[in-house]
């Protein structure tokens, strides 16, 4: 098939992963003869360097206008670079929200997978780690308590602050259907969290899955709520198969999830709109301590290209087979350092990135 895929290094080690992904992506259209074209696009701290702005508007043009977008990170370091200091909107950052809401992105993947290989740096018990987990976080991004009506006001001298939390059924049901889309090629489980026992939101959220769950008679549906499910974060994490939850439960619940992998450096993520078009990213920053060392891990972005092929075209053997690869070159003993552990083969970005080609091919 021929696609076109826009990339965006951003700043901090992005060049250097996305230089890496871009390399298994070439391995895999080579392999099974596909045509990718790939369009790089600056955001970020790079762009404001060059343009004055974090995003262009012509960069967002060509975004939109790809089949799938693949992203590094951005941002330099916080509290001291010289991006930080400057109006929100031309923070390095707000190129990000600005291509979020362009592209419309409401539904946030986030896998939350512990490998075998790695299950020393896992904080959990060791009988918990040994079991393994392999879950995806489905997050609504666009709705909910982060974008409803919000003022603060003062009367007779005392300080009152409001945030809404809104949702209405259209925008619980589309989340709903990629989440149990997702479910029915893993699993074929869905846990919907909520706060149904108080929240009105949550009820609402609990009526709409199950309205979503008729279409869907192979997969099984559960509802935890969302202080039950932080608990079985930690203590059975292997009950979970695919997550679907509201905005803000998705961000706190996500980050949880991503600290009982152990290591940041190995989760990619996906955004999804309506349309096949996506962006692809690690769950990680830029790391602006140890850019340009050729010393970051590549395999969230990798992983994070995985995700690319498999949601946005169609292409799940592909998609498979860099999965595949990345556990045989983990359980092979090779290493970037986030995650080199005495007696492991200690690999460089570009050496990581050259292993997963190999073991591709
Ligand atoms: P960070 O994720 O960039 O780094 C946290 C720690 O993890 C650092 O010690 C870093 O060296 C390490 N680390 C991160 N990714 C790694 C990798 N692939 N391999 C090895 N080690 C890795 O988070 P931090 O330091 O809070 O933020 C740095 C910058 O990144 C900030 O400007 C922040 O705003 C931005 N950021 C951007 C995101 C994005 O573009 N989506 C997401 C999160 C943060
Ligand atoms: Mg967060």
């Amino acid at each position: 098939m021929k696609a076109n895929i826009t990339l965006i290094n951003g700043d901090g080690i992005g060049p250097e992963i996305v230089r890496e992904a871009k390399k298994v992506l070439e391995a895999v259209s080579q392999k099974y003869n596909h045509e990718f074209i790939y369009t790089d696009i600056d955001m970020g701290g790079c762009s404001i360097d060059k343009y004055g702005v974090p995003l262009t508007d012509e960069a967002i043009e060509i975004a939109k206008s790809a089949d799938a977008v693949l992203l590094g990170a951005v941002g330099g370091n916080v509290g001291n670079s010289k991006w930080y200091d400057v109006a929100p909107n031309l923070r390095p950052e707000a190129g990000l929200l600005k291509i979020r809401k362009e592209l419309g992105l409401f539904a946030n993947l986030r896998p939350a997978l512990l490998y075998k290989e790695l299950a020393d740096a896992c904080p959990l018990k060791t009988e918990i780690s040994k079991a393994g987990f392999d879950m995806v976080i489905v997050r609504e991004l666009t709705g909910g308590l982060y974008f409803g009506e919000r003022y603060t006001k003062e009367t007779d001298g005392v300080r009152t602050a409001v945030d809404t939390l809104v949702y209405n059924e259209n925008e619980i049901r589309r989340v709903a259907k990629v989440a149990f889309d997702i479910a029915s090629k893993r699993r074929k489980k869905v846990i919907s969290v909520d706060k149904a026992n108080v929240l009105d939101s949550s009820r609402l959220w609990r009526n709409v899955v199950e309205e979503v769950a008729k279409d869907y008679k192979d997969i099984t549906l559960e509802h935890m709520l969302v202080d039950n499910a932080a608990m079985q974060f930690v203590m059975n994490p292997g009950q979970f198969d695919v997550v679907l939850t509201e905005n803000m439960f998705g961000d706190i619940l996500s980050d949880e999830a991503s600290m009982i992998t152990g290591s940041i450096g190995m989760l990619p993520s996906a955004s999804l709109n309506e349309s096949k078009l996506g962006l692809y990213e690690p769950s990680h920053g830029s790391a602006p301590d140890i850019a340009g060392k050729n010393i970051a891990n590549p395999i969230a972005t990798v992983l994070s290209a995985a995700m690319l092929l498999r949601y946005s075209l169609g292409l799940d053997k592909e998609a498979g087979d860099i999965e595949n690869a990345v556990e045989k070159v983990l359980k092979d003993g090779f290493r970037t350092v986030d995650i080199y552990t005495e007696g492991m083969n200690k690999l460089s970005t570009s050496q990581m990135g050259d292993k997963i080609v190999e073991y591709i091919k």
